[in-house]
């Protein structure tokens, strides 16, 4: 048992040696995410990070002496005395809220260190979802707003460090993002307009603004959006996406509402873009015999589908369907005619609604 850990232990070493020769050290990078935060990129190899407590100017302004200057990390007292601090690096290890202190107590500066594993020895905070992807995005129109959420991995609860989102490809010479107040608002500058992004208070989705978007032009450039998350144990991790605000557009649910018990109706979704006959929307009917005994008899009904066209209808008026069994449930989802792009969630309708017939509740016993 020992002698089977020892050789792990051995051949970890062996690895990291042949790593450290091909790519040079461990970290194999370093970099400022938001002021007082530092990624260190680590292979999980043995290494060291130098940390600054305070820069020569702030230095000799404040009359420190070096020899006085403690360490200490999350709130832990170091051995390390000095205005320069070596954090151990290795496999995940070394991350922490590094402060460090004058002769009496009082704080000089922090740097909050966050380590970036990898990309193939990540754990993954985040969990894909359906598509395969990280991140799912959506806007209900083409004002320029999406929505993206994410899954959190349930054991591995983390919060969102940093958003960066632009137009065109990713560039940090021209991409600026800001964080205002509440740590959990951005806004990013690129030569291609501004985006503001705010992370939503359940901490499971961001909403964001492209400020300069015209809802009437050809979009010349894909968004890119990375989100950094952290981990409660100073682990950091990016996920990223790229789409064009047509690609992604998916119209909100139908409200349907009843003409008679025959007919029904529903118009376009309110928040959908303005006017209609720019952004006409076709709409997929499907009425489901009253013996359709399925889950989702919306998705998977048992009889063929039917699909209005909507350009044929002039816009900003309300769509009248005649069902063929007043007792059918009618489904109605809505899709952009124009981006092909994904359709709306169905909204269904009973135009007749049975009344539940009187039956003995058998949980209750006299
Ligand atoms: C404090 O530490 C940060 C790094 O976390 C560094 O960028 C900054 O210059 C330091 N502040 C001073 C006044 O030296
Ligand atoms: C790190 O510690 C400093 C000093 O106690 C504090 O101001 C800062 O908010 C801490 N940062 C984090 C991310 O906990
Ligand atoms: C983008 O934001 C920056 C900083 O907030 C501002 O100075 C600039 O005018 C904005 N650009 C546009 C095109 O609105
Ligand atoms: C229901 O309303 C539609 C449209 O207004 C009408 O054509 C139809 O005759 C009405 N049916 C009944 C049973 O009232």
């Amino acid at each position: 048992m020992f002698a089977e850990v020892r050789m792990l232990f051995s051949a970890f070493i062996v690895i990291c040696a042949i790593i450290q020769q091909v790519n040079g050290r461990n970290p194999i990078n370093q970099w400022t995410l938001i002021p007082n935060t530092l990624v260190v990129e680590v292979d999980g190899c043995l290494g060291q990070q130098l940390l600054t407590c305070l820069d020569s100017a702030e230095m000799g302004r404040r009359n420190v002496q070096v020899q006085d200057i403690v360490w200490k990390k999350d709130g832990v007292e170091e051995m390390q005395r000095g205005n320069s601090y070596r954090v151990q690096l290795e496999e995940s290890q070394g991350g922490g809220n590094y402060t460090c202190h004058g002769k009496d107590g009082s704080l000089l500066n922090h740097t909050l260190v966050l380590i970036q594993m990898d990309a193939t020895k990540q754990k993954r905070i985040l969990l894909r979802t359906d598509q395969n992807d990280y991140l799912k995005c959506s806007a209900k129109n083409h004002n320029g707003e999406l929505r993206c959420s994410w899954t959190w991995h349930p054991y591995r609860l983390g919060k969102v460090t940093l958003v960066r989102v632009q137009r065109g490809f990713p560039d940090p010479d021209y991409t600026h993002c800001s964080v205002e107040v509440s740590d959990q608002q951005w806004t990013c500058s690129s030569p291609l307009g501004n985006i503001t992004c705010v992370v939503d208070l359940n901490g499971r989705g961001i909403s964001c603004r492209d400020e300069q978007h015209c809802p009437y032009a050809e979009e010349n450039q894909r968004i890119h959006l990375t989100i950094y998350v952290r981990s409660n144990y100073y682990l950091v991790e990016d996920y990223s996406t790229s789409f064009y605000m047509s690609e992604i557009v998916k119209p909100d649910k139908v409200t349907i509402s009843k003409v008679n018990e025959t007919t029904i109706q529903w118009s376009y979704p309110c928040t959908w873009s303005s006017p209609h006959s720019y952004f006409p929307l076709t709409f997929e009917i499907v009425e489901i015999k009253k013996t359709c005994r399925r889950q989702n008899p919306c998705e998977h009904p048992c009889i063929t589908k039917k699909v209005v066209n909507t350009m044929l209808v002039s816009p900003g008026v309300t769509y009248q369907y005649k069902v063929k069994h007043r007792r059918n449930p009618v489904c109605v989802r809505a899709q952009d005619v124009l981006c092909n792009s994904r359709w709306s969630d169905w909204s269904s309708y009973k135009p007749i609604q049975e009344l539940p017939r009187h039956r003995p509740d058998p949980d209750v016993r006299g």
